[in-house]
């Protein structure tokens, strides 16, 4: 999605800008722009594409100044074009927008009976124009803008700048994250620490509502009801060398690689120092409710479809599972013995933080499972559970959905034990399993040589199916979409006992079938439905232990093998090769791994 910066500095602003976004080039995008006032006159620079291109235009045409905003879209309304990027001028005005303005068709009109004329397709040159018209109308820049946000529906970050101004930045934010940096005279703003996390490690986020009147020596904050507001301002630790490839070809490959070490910190975190029992950060009685419902989208949803099969067979716990986007618009009936639980990377998905604000008031507690502990999500609910991945800037989540997958999964073992539906026994037998589980990832991460070789082959295909039962059956959802997210190849995921009720017509010899099969109790079944495939020509990768390979290995196309584990964790161990066979075949095919085309890492619109 779009990133905002912002700098009020001692030292010109482009080249600072420019760094800036690129920090936040993680986030999906695929046009740029900057604008500086100096001597007090505006001016910009916008490019469409990578921001090299970006960074090329200023080589050739330098732009001065030591205040500036910066923006990487992320396009919604209005083809990738120069002329759609921002930021957007408006005579005294120069104006960056994350998000969605709802109502930008009524202020067209609005404008347009004012006289004032469009030169773009998009929703925030609304924005521009209407601060320009109060401008003209005798109103302050401060003023103007004020009178601008108070017009807006829809979700948005923004930073305006002023001609004549140089010390002078409105940001507000209303739907979509911003944050502002305190340097030593100076200040900035950007869509997220990260961003700024060279310049300064104190951040003030703004909150729902906000908006922040910006000077390099000062910060004003007002509410949504235009009431002085005080928000705190945090030390917070990025470490660069979590925004850093750290030596691979990809921050993919480097996140793949990181999971035994952020799953055991995970771990480590939620269970006694011991390792015999849980220790949540924070009270939740799973005696209380009567069910469940799990929310999220994509990766995250994919998790929660896991953990499903865990809450209900551990806990034996009702378990509901929603895509957000859904949810949020279905009237779901929320009781009061239901427990809301939201799940998010990133913890601004526009969908689920609106799901989420949904069952505000209905549920009897609002749990979220997230990794960015300073989001909305995490800031909304009554406990929130962070997953300890560290930063994630891969748009294909990798470590981020494994540490969600460990978290929920000690919740569903805590469920359990205070259900009483599990015997001590098995309780500890598994605690025991979760501690072996990041050695076992590590010995899982070996087969990287052989999904190579395999992905060479896989990357020929035109479609691929994946096929998964029980705890593979989510696992296979996911193995589909981080294939096609970063390959750009069609694949679909199927339960292995429905593919003869349909898809099964699509098997020929030219459609590689991906089976995630670990030889448990359903081993059998799905080898089977495998069998139903390769009387079709079908070619099968089976992905199975040594025992599963041995038993059901014959006459498969290919097979990876897998270390043992319990049953339970397998959905934790078999999303490495599910990963790492997306992640090469994309290297094979030559895309851009970590940028996939039309993806956005953090989904701040709905
Ligand atoms: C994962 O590979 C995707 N890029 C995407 O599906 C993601 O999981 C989804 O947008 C949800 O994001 P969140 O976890 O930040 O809420």
């Amino acid at each position: 999605m779009c990133g905002i910066v912002g700098v009020l500095g001692h030292h010109e602003a482009a080249p600072i800008l420019v760094e800036a976004l690129k920090r936040l080039e993680y986030r999906g995008y695929d046009s740029a722009g900057i604008a500086t006032v100096e001597n007090g006159a505006l001016d910009r620079r916008r490019a469409v594409g990578k921001l090299v291109n970006l960074s090329d235009l200023l080589v050739h045409e330098p732009l001065a100044g030591k205040s500036g905003i910066g923006h990487t879209r992320w396009a919604t309304h209005g083809a990738p074009s120069v002329y759609n990027c921002h930021p957007h001028q408006a005579g005294p005005v120069a104006v960056v927008h994350n998000g969605i303005i709802e109502n930008f068709r009524e202020l067209r009109e609005e404008l347009s009976a004012a006289g004032y004329g469009f030169t773009t397709e998009t929703d925030t040159e609304t924005i521009a124009l209407l601060t320009q018209m109060y401008m003209e109308a005798g109103d302050a820049p401060v003023d103007a803008a004020h009178k601008t946000l108070a017009k807006l529906d829809g979700a948005f970050a923004l930073a305006f700048l002023f001609e004549g101004e140089e010390d002078l930045i409105v940001a507000a934010r209303k739907g979509s994250p911003l944050a502002i940096g305190h340097g030593d005279g100076e200040m900035f703003v950007g869509s997220d620490a990260i961003a700024l996390a060279p310049l300064t490690d104190e951040i003030t986020y703004l909150e729902e509502g906000d908006s922040a009147v910006l000077t390099r020596t000062s910060l004003e904050i007002r509410n949504a009801d235009g009431a002085l507001a005080n928000r705190a301002k945090k030390k917070i630790a990025i470490d660069s060398a979590q925004v850093d490839k750290g030596g691979y070809k990809h921050f993919m490959a480097k996140e793949i690689a990181e999971q035994p070490t952020v799953i055991g910190e995970a771990i480590s975190h939620y269970l006694t120092q011991d390792g015999t029992d849980i220790a949540l950060p924070a009270e939740i009685d799973f005696t209380k409710i009567d069910r469940l419902t799990m929310v999220a989208c994509g990766t995250a949803f994919y998790a929660c479809m896991t953990a499903k099969y865990w809450f209900e067979q551990l806990a034996q716990l009702p378990v509901e599972i929603d895509v957000a986007s859904e949810f949020r618009y279905r009237d779901p009936v929320i009781t009061k013995d239901t427990a809301a639980l939201f799940v998010s990377q990133s913890g601004e998905t526009a969908d689920t933080l609106a799901a989420l604000r949904y069952c505000e008031g209905k549920a009897e507690q609002i749990l979220s499972v997230v990794n960015v502990a300073t989001s909305s999500i995490a800031r909304e609910s009554d406990v929130a559970l962070p997953i300890l991945a560290g930063t994630e800037i891969g748009v294909a989540s990798t470590k981020a959905f494994t540490c969600q997958l460990t978290v929920l999964l000690i919740l569903a073992l805590k469920a359990a034990k205070d259900r009483g539906t599990i015997e001590d026994s098995r309780y500890q037998e598994l605690l025991t399993e979760l501690r072996a589980l990041p050695g076992i990832m590590n010995h899982a991460l070996t087969i990287e040589a052989v999904t190579e070789k395999i992905s060479r082959k896989l990357a020929e295909a035109r479609d691929i199916l994946f096929l998964g039962r029980g705890v593979m059956y989510p696992l296979a959802h996911e193995g589909a979409l981080k294939l096609k997210e970063i390959s750009y190849i069609h694949a679909e995921a199927y339960a292995s006992g429905e593919l003869k009720h349909g898809p099964i017509a699509l098997i020929d010899k030219k459609v590689p079938v991906v089976v995630l099969a670990p030889r448990d109790g359903l081993f059998d079944k799905t080898v089977s439905n495998m069998q139903e495939v390769m009387a079709r020509n079908g070619k099968v990768l089976l992905i199975s232990d040594s025992k599963g390979l041995m038993e059901g290995g014959e006459g498969t196309w290919e097979a990876i093998a897998m270390p043992d584990a319990d049953p339970v964790l397998t959905p934790i161990l078999y999303a490495i090769p599910a990963q790492l066979l997306a992640y090469h075949t994309a290297v094979s095919k030559g895309t851009d791994v970590d940028q996939p085309r039309n993806l956005a890492k953090s989904v701040t619109v709905e």
